[in-house]
């Protein structure tokens, strides 16, 4: 299981409510991983137990009674007495309002792509119950990667270059998982995002391939950013 953000060294706990259970947990612990550790799983898609939170996603948004807004529960920590709800129908709204962004910019070849079934995208999508988007995905939205002079359809083109591993650009949501598991996890900074908006990719230096680049293939992206099951 992961528990959406590393655990807490502290022996002070703090009481809170979740959905209505009273809770403890050690002092600086997210709201995301204490949902977690009572059963309850926050969709999430950039937060992970082996990096700090960063808040990048946008899915794992819970309300706080007291407070404005949504926080977003993996940058969240618990606060003594704080009453949190994940679970309600403006959340859910919410939620899939988010995950229709990402699916209306993301090609929709589930069952021929090579992470189909080990997919945190697809599994995310089923999760919050998205089953179709209202903006204009299969191209409409790509006209930039067709004017970088692309092939593979309208997406921006793959990195094959590396023998490791394959990016494909279309496909990646720019959450910055990578970049911070190279920063943090390795103590590198081969990684970095390129672009804005929908030409924004993650890079590893200059108009380089991944092949040329300061990236040394050392797989720790890609724990990560891959679910333990
Ligand atoms: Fe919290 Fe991505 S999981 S913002």
């Amino acid at each position: 299981t992961d528990y959406g953000t590393p655990a807490s060294r502290s022996e002070k706990s703090v009481s809170l409510t979740i959905d209505g259970i009273s809770v403890q947990v050690p002092e600086g612990t997210s709201i995301m991983r204490a949902a977690m550790e009572m059963g309850t799983a926050i969709p999430k898609l950039c937060a992970t137990d082996m990096l700090d939170a960063f808040g990048s996603c946008r899915l794992c948004l819970v309300e706080v009674e007291g407070r404005n807004g949504t926080p977003a529960s993996c940058t969240t920590p618990v606060m003594e007495g704080m009453v949190v709800h994940t679970q309600t129908e403006r959340l859910k709204t919410i939620r899939k309002g988010v995950m229709e962004l990402y699916i209306s910019d993301h090609p929709l070849d589930c069952l021929t792509c090579a992470a189909n079934g080990d997919c945190e995208l697809q599994d995310m999508a089923g999760a919050v119950g998205l089953r179709d988007v209202r903006y204009g995905y299969e191209g409409e939205n790509h006209v930039f990667a067709k004017a970088d002079g692309v092939a593979n359809d309208h997406w921006m083109p793959k990195d094959q270059s590396n023998p490791y591993f394959t990016y494909e650009p279309s496909k990646c949501i720019v959450c910055n998982r990578c970049v911070r598991a190279c920063e943090e996890v390795q103590g590198t900074f081969a990684l970095t995002i390129s672009g804005r908006g929908f030409d924004s990719r993650v890079s590893a230096g200059m108009n380089e391939n991944f092949l040329e680049s300061e990236c040394v293939s050392c797989g720790a992206v890609s724990r990560p950013a891959r679910p333990r099951r």
